[in-house]
């Protein structure tokens, strides 16, 4: 791939280059507004005199173990695609590592309190539809999750020294990605969200980001629309997702005007018709789209008074953090991305 070309895959992300070049006025914009959100500060803190919990966040290991330890924490989340053939024995397979992190005694010392699990397009064997063959022809096999929690459209309260419970929900769906082997696919542009998730979640597990939150914007978003309205009628303290491995890390979400200006600016500036895409235009043209300009502009103010809300008046209020776990780097088969870890 050159760098001034655009990417080969939609999974890819484009060079920095690139977007500089065709995409100036998103690229000036996309910073100012990731720099007032770090200017900002952490978007959630832990409850006063309570033990704070670490959540690592983990997903797409696709079969794979990482040659580094996974940060030690109180919650361990595999957010799916825990295997590459999503057959029962290889989804056993990545049960059994994750049983190895698990405290063996509830007063053990190592190990994680809570393990959570949800799977992904390529984990076939939960969606009948997708199932293998050999599989569909031993229907008695069983998994063996010992004491993991697996959840599909399902919820689970978890509790913590000092009377704390976080209540967690997880949901496998995802707009069409490939063939019948794949899990739990709707077609793109359906909701398949809508009042899906209950109201009172902490934590919210999805194998799909939600629209324009680290899921490779630059390439017109592989996140979901309706997953991101619904994400924002829960405002989850911790929304964490893979699928989209170039698109991983973490984010701070504030659920107020300036991130949802900063999402109407990128469907702008990225959800574009076919004949406006780079390809078929010049260099820098987008200079002169006054449209987008405005908007960045109004999205710049709704940061600045979102920063002198936190600074000058305590900001009271709470936000919360979106993680993208996705082990595999881009679109390689290798574990080069780091867990994440969060502090509810
Ligand atoms: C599926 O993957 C597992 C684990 O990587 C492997 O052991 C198994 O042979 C694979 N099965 C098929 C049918 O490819």
């Amino acid at each position: 791939m050159g760098l001034l070309s655009p990417p080969d895959s939609p999974f890819a992300p484009p060079s920095f280059l690139f977007t500089l070049i065709y995409h100036p006025v998103t690229s000036l914009f996309t910073f100012i507004h990731y720099l007032s959100l770090s200017l900002r500060g952490a978007p959630y803190k832990p409850p006063k005199n309570k033990i704070p919990i670490r959540v690592v966040c983990l997903s797409d290991s696709h079969s794979k173990i990482p040659a580094k330890a996974i940060p030690r924490g109180d919650v361990l989340i595999h957010a799916g695609d825990l295997t590459n053939n999503g057959t029962l024995r290889s989804i056993q397979q990545t049960i059994d590592w994750l049983k190895t992190m698990q405290k063996p005694w509830p007063g053990s010392a190592d190990g994680f309190r809570h393990i959570i699990v949800i799977a992904g397009n390529h984990d076939s064997y939960f969606d009948e539809r997708s199932r293998s063959a050999q599989d569909t022809r031993y229907p008695k096999r069983k998994l063996d999750w010992g004491r993991i929690h697996y959840l599909q459209h399902s919820s689970v309260s978890l509790s913590f020294p000092d009377d704390r419970v976080l209540k967690v929900y997880g949901a496998p769906q995802i707009p069409k990605v490939g063939g019948k082997e794949h899990a739990f696919q709707y077609p793109r542009g359906q909701d398949a969200w809508s009042n899906t998730v209950p109201d009172d979640v902490d934590i919210l597990i999805t194998h799909n980001p939600p629209k324009w939150h680290l899921d490779l914007a630059q390439n017109g978003g592989m996140g979901d629309e309706h997953e991101l309205r619904e994400v924002w009628r829960v405002k989850p303290t911790l929304h964490a997702f893979g699928h989209v491995h170039s698109g991983h890390g973490s984010e701070s979400v504030w659920w107020d005007d300036g991130q949802r200006l900063f999402e109407e600016f990128l469907a702008k500036a990225y959800n574009k018709p076919a004949e406006t895409l780079e390809s078929h235009r010049l260099p820098l043209t987008e200079l002169f789209d006054i449209p987008l300009w405005l908007l960045g502009f109004k999205c710049t103010a709704a940061d600045i008074r979102g920063l002198l809300w936190t600074y000058l008046w305590g900001g009271a209020r709470q936000g919360g953090f979106m993680v993208n776990g996705a082990l595999t780097y881009r679109t390689t088969e290798k574990l080069r991305n780091n867990p994440r870890v969060v502090v509810l």
